[in-house]
């Protein structure tokens, strides 16, 4: 015969509290103990076997413990010692023959009881939760944010070198006592965000990690397109960081006005650096690019260093220009050294295990003489890739602009995949950056439209 020694209940202790990660916080204990229950004189009565454990004479466990024992130890030694003692509730209640009877005024009282504490204790650990899941998932999404940004900076820290005197100027400016913002302009290409990812590496450095870096690469996630939305996350972000209580506000007003506030909680222990590339890739919502936003002057202890193009259409150039008279805010990207060109050219090969004939290479600072941008000396090495040591110079040759360099990229590509789906592909990709619903897209690239 065959004895289960293991009652269900004792296996959902065993993995529901004594196991359980958390017990003090996720268990509570409803323990009722009836006086009067062992009485010899009850030992007829079925009701009885309702309320106790029965156990067959003679049921011992291998090493001779009775069940009883351990039940009595399991309840009075492992579960108490397991459990926060405010989450156990204990209730006497008298045997009667008919068991607990609920139209007994003493057992009515303590059946009452029992379930307003299971209530009360359920509701309080149901919204306990809740709140620890929201702070969770906030920290979480805060947490995704910055992790983006900061692997994109990784990313590009790991193909672009040299800049030594603007990287200086930057770290003067974080240095410094200034309460003006930085501005990092030049043009499209000229290695903006190739600086700002060397100089948010440089900074976290010298000030040995010492400071709260806000990094954003501005339109590179759905969170950082929007001022609103990057103001918030920064929010969240200094919040965090500097261990606020204050709440963020929800709506578009209370951010704005409240941003210059959360700024100030930037202390000499811990300095706040700001960091945003690309304002010109901010969306326009929200008076974004009129940068009324934007702090005039700027707490203790705060930098705050942005890039921009200076082009008039995107209105942030000539509106920093009006609002901040000091040159010291403004930091032109200059052109790349020549030893700097040589330099990432070494890197570049030595990274990719490649090598160029001596001559080849000089095509290469030739071209990029004609055209002195980080981006046209990047398209143009990328162009290199297809030359061989044996290559003949008319098969080495190298367009001297941006736009002949990118007009000859794409002939390639679509000589090698078809006009229509190169045509279709870019159309997708740049759609995607203005943020057009996917279903649209799929019903432009249907394949419809594809033979169209
Ligand atoms: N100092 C550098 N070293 C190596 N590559 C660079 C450097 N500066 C820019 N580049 C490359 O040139 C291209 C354009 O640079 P980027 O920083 O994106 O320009 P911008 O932000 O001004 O438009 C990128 O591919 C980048 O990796
Ligand atoms: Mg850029």
């Amino acid at each position: 015969m065959y004895f289960s020694l293991f009652l269900v209940c004792e296996v959902e202790i065993e993995y529901g509290l004594l196991q359980a990660e958390n017990p003090k916080r996720s268990c509570a204990w409803f323990h009722r103990v009836i006086s009067g229950l062992d009485s010899s004189g009850h030992a007829e009565n079925p009701e009885v076997h309702k309320y106790t454990d029965c156990c067959p004479d003679g049921v011992c466990l291998d090493d001779g413990a009775h069940p009883q024992a351990l039940l009595h130890k399991l309840k009075n030694k492992k579960m108490k010692e397991a459990m926060e003692i405010e989450n156990i509730f204990t209730y006497d209640a008298t045997w009667t023959p008919k068991g607990i009877d609920p139209s007994i005024d003493m057992h009515k009282k303590y059946l009452d009881q029992f379930c307003n504490d299971f209530k009360n204790k359920m509701q309080d650990m149901i919204m306990a939760s809740i709140a620890e899941h929201k702070v969770a998932e906030t920290d979480n999404l805060l947490y995704i944010e910055v992790v983006q940004h900061t692997l994109f900076c990784k990313k590009k820290i790991q193909v672009v070198y040299g800049r030594k005197s603007t990287l200086k100027d930057i770290e003067d400016y974080v240095r410094g006592p200034g309460h003006y913002p930085l501005v990092i302009h030049g043009k499209s290409g000229c290695g903006k965000t190739a600086v700002i990812a060397m100089a948010a590496k440089a900074i976290s450095e010298f000030m040995d990690q010492k400071c709260c870096v806000c990094l954003r690469f501005l339109g590179t996630t759905p969170k950082s397109s929007s001022i609103l939305r990057v103001l918030k996350s920064i929010m969240l972000q200094i919040k965090h960081v500097y261990k606020l209580t204050t709440k963020i506000p929800r709506s578009s007003k209370g951010v704005f006005d409240q941003f210059p506030t959360f700024l100030s909680n930037a202390t000499k222990e811990l300095p706040l650096v700001i960091i945003l590339d690309s304002l010109d890739q901010l969306s326009p919502l929200h008076g974004a690019r009129k940068l009324t936003w934007f702090p005039r002057q700027l707490p203790a202890h705060v930098k705050f260093i942005v890039s921009t193009l200076p082009d008039q259409e995107y209105k942030c150039f000539p509106t920093l220009k009006a609002l901040f008279k000091n040159s010291k805010c403004f930091v032109s990207i200059p052109e790349l050294s020549s030893d700097d060109v040589s330099d990432i050219l070494t890197n570049w090969l030595i990274t990719e295990k490649r090598t160029l004939q001596e001559h080849q290479l000089q095509v290469l600072k030739d071209a990029f003489k004609q055209c002195p941008l980080p981006l046209f000396l990047k398209i143009s090495y990328d162009e290199t890739r297809l030359w061989r040591s044996y290559s003949t110079p008319s098969e080495t040759c190298l367009e001297i602009t941006i736009r002949k360099a990118i007009d000859k990229l794409f002939e390639r590509v679509e000589i090698r995949h078809g006009e229509v789906l190169v045509r279709r592909a870019l159309g997708y990709l740049t759609a995607g950056k203005q943020k057009i619903l996917g279903f649209i897209l799929n019903a432009r690239c249907s394949t419809r439209n594809l033979k169209a």
